[in-house]
């Protein structure tokens, strides 16, 4: 497959496979709660988006030193070249790993140095983008920002992510105020879980550049309105709204439905270790689903090309 795709919704993080995890733990003497990787399998069965953020963090324990930062960017670099994937903007969730004692530079080296020498191997380019984990306290998002932007790793943008409903855009307008001033891109995952109200927020509060997942969007019709005349894209993630129950199935999903609307929508694969797969994965569910021709293709990646941070101008005039 050609190297045509950006993937912009992936977090580093939610790469990290049931196999890295036991190799982690051996090599940071870390006890987990399961035995082995069959016995681990069985708790990927998730009920919503807190039930798999549970296991998420828990896992993510495993990861301690800068090596392991890079191994596991590596192995994503290597996968998603595999899947077309020629370029990436990573999500990385700093205040999960300080919140352990991790430093933010320590995870950002790790997966910078990764960026730099893999991804030019494997051919994919990429930056990262630090992510506001938005159910922790609005000072812990400060000092994350202070973190970043102080640690000397070039950062593409600000996210936000964890767990949505109860934690509006709005509480963190500040935060993101100070990342559009320091020169950042702006994303926000908003209408996953939460209603349109918080795509609006992230939109008008945050300055949100595009919108992490935003399926939520197709309940506000002026909403659609507004995303499609301004073609703020949505960076949609299939397999993980199935997986999260976001949607009852995939044939069920709306992405055909965005398409015909005029929305700019990008497939991704946002936690390609716990939701049955990466870039490829997603892309074969959905022509099994709704069998769709070339044409559709190649209108998703010129999407995913356009959404991109890649030429440096802001998705969204
Ligand atoms: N939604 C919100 N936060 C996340 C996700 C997600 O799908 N994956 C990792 N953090
Ligand atoms: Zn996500």
């Amino acid at each position: 497959m050609a190297s045509d795709w950006c993937e912009l919704h992936v977090h580093i993080e939610g790469t990290l496979e049931p196999a890295m995890i036991f190799d982690r733990a051996r090599a940071n003497g870390i006890e987990l709660a399961d035995p082995d990787e069959a016995s681990l399998a069985l708790r990927y069965e998730f009920r919503d988006l807190q039930s798999f953020l549970d296991l998420y963090y828990e896992n993510m324990r495993v990861l301690r030193t800068e090596a392991d930062f890079y191994e596991l960017t590596a192995a994503y670099l290597r996968r998603a070249a595999t899947a077309g994937v020629g370029h990436v903007e990573l999500f990385v969730d700093p205040q999960a790993h300080s919140a352990r004692g991790v430093p933010a530079g320590t995870v950002l080296r790790g997966v910078h140095r990764a960026l730099d020498t893999v991804g030019a191997e494997a051919g994919v380019t990429g930056g990262i983008i630090a992510c506001v984990v938005r159910d922790q306290p609005v000072a812990s998002a400060d000092a994350m920002l202070d973190d970043v932007l102080g640690s000397g790793v070039p950062i593409l943008g600000l996210g936000l992510d964890s767990a949505e409903v109860g934690y509006p855009p709005s509480l963190f307008a500040r935060t993101f105020e100070r990342a559009r001033d320091a020169g950042l891109h702006v994303v926000a995952h908003a209408g996953e879980e939460g209603g349109p109200d918080y795509v609006w927020e992230a939109l008008d509060v945050l300055g949100a550049e595009r919108i992490d997942h935003g399926i939520r969007s197709l309940e506000d019709p002026a909403l659609v309105r507004r995303l499609g005349s301004e073609q703020i894209p949505l960076t949609v993630c299939p397999l993980s709204n199935v997986r999260l129950r976001a949607v009852p199935s995939i044939e069920e999903h709306p992405l055909p439905k965005m398409l015909d609307l005029g929305l700019k929508v990008t497939i991704n694969s946002d936690d390609p270790a716990y939701f049955g797969g990466y870039l490829d994965d997603n892309l074969e569910a959905l022509r099994d689903a709704f069998g769709f021709d070339p044409d559709v293709f190649r209108t998703l990646a010129a999407n995913s090309v356009a959404a991109s941070f890649i030429s440096g101008a802001p998705a969204r005039a």
